[in-house]
């Protein structure tokens, strides 16, 4: 058995539970993995409210990434033996002290990763390289607004926007955010629960408006993000942190100046594994030429992951928050 924490119902960080579970021996193609860190991610909010569903149901380990070290491999499995120092986005399931995964989403440590680090970047940073480099291919001297500039995800894509040469905008809740943001790379930042974002976009870019905004708050933020972005320029929703974006007429993308929309999801980026593999490349080398660094600035026991959550839902967390088994 190993201590892991569980959802049996849907609902607010009080429905998860510290217990223990057991845990399989690995199948075919699978490996067991013991984890000494594990991600928090607002990912992990929409599975324990029901938004996402867990592929098998209740109860479910919650929890989409995590490091550790290989103890044993299943049938089948030659990529990887016990002591490799392995991370992955697999989810649900992260948040326990062993799991088994299939091998086919976990990625090889370089040396110079720790753990704690991997565990703190993999979903957030690999989604960024997407975002980024596929999604919309960021090239120097682009305007960018990216939502949430201080969270897990918004201080990797400010450093990395910038490291590619874009002009960043960066929105952000707080004077201690906007500092922080400033700190990892963003030019610009706009304190929109005080200040009118639009307004200060247009002023920011003397009226030309972004080429891209990358948007993970949803509900709040739309559809005013649209008067951000230049004729022809891309909406990128990628998270609803303050709810999902109602229907909306397409129309609405003529007027605001022949816009393209789209709403992008990691799983479908790092479906095949030669993506997976080529984006973690990308993601290591920008990490170990120092491009890019990744903040934890919050660091929990496994046994605390309720008041992880309360942290991050409550917007007191700034960078990535881990978990410690
Ligand atoms: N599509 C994908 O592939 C993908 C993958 C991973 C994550 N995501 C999305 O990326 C976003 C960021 O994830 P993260 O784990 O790094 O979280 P995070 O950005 O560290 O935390 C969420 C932030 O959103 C802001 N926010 C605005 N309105 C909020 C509200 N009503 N409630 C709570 N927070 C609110 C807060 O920052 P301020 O105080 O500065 O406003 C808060 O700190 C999430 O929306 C997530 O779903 C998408």
């Amino acid at each position: 058995m190993v201590a892991a924490v569980r959802v049996h119902k849907f609902g607010g960080p009080e429905v998860l539970t510290y217990e223990d579970v057991p845990v399989p021996a690995p199948g075919p193609g699978q490996i067991r993995v013991k984890q000494y860190a594990c991600g928090v991610n607002f990912t992990d909010v929409y599975f324990r409210i029901g938004m996402y569903p867990a592929p098998g149901g209740l109860p479910f380990i919650l929890g989409n990434e995590a490091a550790g070290e290989v103890v044993d491999v299943g049938q089948g499995v030659s990529e990887f033996k016990p002591g490799d120092r392995v991370a992955y986005v697999a989810g649900p399931g992260c948040y326990a002290a062993e799991r088994v995964v299939n091998a086919d989403r976990a990625i090889k440590l370089p040396d110079g990763i720790s753990y704690e680090q991997a565990a703190a970047m993999m979903l957030k940073g690999l989604t960024v390289q997407y975002l980024l480099r596929r999604t919309f291919k960021v090239e120097k001297g682009m305007t960018v607004l990216i939502q949430a500039a201080a969270g897990g995800i918004g201080l990797i894509f400010c450093q990395w926007a910038k490291h590619l040469g874009a002009n960043v905008i960066g929105t952000v809740g707080s004077k201690e955010k906007a500092a922080l943001a400033h700190a990892n790379g963003c030019h610009h930042t706009i304190l929109y629960r005080e200040e009118d974002f639009v307004a200060r976009v247009k002023e920011i870019t003397g009226g030309k408006l972004c080429d891209v905004v990358y948007d993970s708050i949803g509900k709040d933020t739309f559809p005013a993000a649209l008067d951000c972005i230049r004729p022809l320029g891309m909406f990128v929703s990628f998270g609803s942190a303050s709810g999902q974006i109602q229907a909306f007429n397409i129309n609405l993308l003529q007027t605001k100046g022949s816009l393209f929309a789209t709403r992008p999801t990691l799983n479908t980026y790092a479906a095949k594994r030669q993506d997976l593999l080529a984006m973690a490349d990308d993601l290591f080398a920008v990490v170990a030429s120092g491009a890019v660094k990744i903040p934890i600035n919050q660091k929990y026991k496994l046994s605390d992951a309720q008041k992880a959550h309360r942290d991050l839902e409550s917007r007191a967390t700034t960078g990535s928050s881990i978990l410690l088994p």
